[in-house]
């Protein structure tokens, strides 16, 4: 047989170079490609991110996050019902607050009644079986968008924390499952920690915002709840500079020591580098938050016709797990578990 190789100018066949190694043989087939996947993604992997609104029957489009919408906690039920049904083991909720119910310090977090509450026990009493993740700070409520008190310029700590500790009690007894504070607050896991086991709620688990950058990515939720325009200056003072990682590292840590049972990074893709260092270090159930602008930006390059909107998702999901995510919090979630149904 007269076999005819390609020779580099040394004069070396393709075999002299690798040594016969070719990686191509494990991607030759559909078969072996299943066979060596080392990552994969299921709708256990998902939790759902929802915004909530007052009100019934109310479901108002976000018009910069395309096919998602604010919904009022008779239809969240109804979400949380699909996405059970989806196999998506959690749903968390986010609210958008009326305008004449916001204050400096975002009082109305401290109403039982509010949104985010009705939401938790609309969603718990329709689908028990379902997980809420409540998030806990005040921008949604403060009539300026920062996640604490604001005075004299500056946002108050330790007066944020104390609040922050008697909305999350309010929302356990709501029904949330998980408590999630995004606030970044010095000390806030700890303090809720030790609230919510002083107060029976020793099985309420806390997802921290470990590592919460100041990010640029964060723009369409402004909007979809409702707090566009509202911020003056940035949140700089308590987000982590996106410029950091070994900061991410001690930050991660001390939520660690303070009780958090699962940590997450937020924004997602960009970081994906603090997602593997923290799972490495930290070996803690670990999450991403791929967020409002990441989600934009593929929906509306898809919609354009530049990108391959569902191949693209999917992608990213997956490089969450690869890279270390037990879990993803994606407004992908729900369309993502419909297409993994279907394959
Ligand atoms: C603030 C909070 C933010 C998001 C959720 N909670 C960021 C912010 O407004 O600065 C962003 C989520 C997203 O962009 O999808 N507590």
């Amino acid at each position: 047989m007269n076999r005819q190789f390609t020779r580099d100018t040394l004069g070396r066949s393709v075999d002299d170079i690798t040594g016969s190694r070719r990686m191509r043989r494990n991607r030759k087939a559909d078969w072996t490609r299943r066979m060596v996947q080392e990552n994969r993604l299921t709708a256990d992997d998902l939790i759902l991110p929802i915004f909530v609104v007052a009100g019934e029957n109310r479901s108002e489009p976000i018009e910069a996050m395309p096919g998602l919408f604010r919904l009022s906690p008779d239809l969240a039920a109804r979400k949380a019902e699909r996405a059970a049904e989806l196999g998506i083991p959690a749903i968390a909720t986010f609210p958008a607050i009326d305008a004449e119910l916001k204050d400096n310090s975002g009082s109305h977090i401290l109403n039982p009644d509010n949104v985010i509450n009705q939401a938790s026990a609309a969603i718990k009493k329709a689908v028990p079986k379902i997980g809420v993740i409540t998030d806990v700070a005040l921008d949604p409520f403060t009539d300026h968008g920062h996640d604490g008190v604001l005075r004299d310029g500056e946002i108050l700590n330790d007066e944020t924390v104390a609040q922050l500790t008697e909305a999350a009690l309010l929302q356990a007894e709501a029904g949330a499952d998980i408590i999630a504070p995004s606030d970044m607050m010095d000390g806030r896991i700890g303090a809720i920690r030790e609230a919510l086991d002083r107060n029976g709620h020793q099985n309420v688990g806390i997802m921290s915002y470990a590592t919460k950058f100041a990010s640029a990515f964060y723009g369409p939720y402004r909007e979809a709840i409702g707090t566009q325009g509202l911020l003056k200056g940035d949140k700089r003072t308590y987000y982590i500079d996106p410029a950091n990682s070994d900061e991410a590292v001690r930050e991660a840590a001390l939520d660690v020591e303070e009780g958090a049972d699962m940590i997450m990074v937020k924004p997602g893709l960009p970081y994906l580098d603090i997602i593997f260092r923290l799972k490495q270090t930290f070996e803690m159930p670990t999450f991403a938050y791929q967020v409002s602008g990441e989600y934009s930006m593929i929906k509306a390059a898809a919609q354009n016709g530049w990108i391959d909107g569902e191949k693209v998702m999917m992608e990213t999901l997956l490089a969450f797990k690869r890279a270390g995510c037990d879990g993803i919090l994606s407004y992908f979630a729900e369309e993502a578990a419909e297409l993994l149904q279907k394959t």
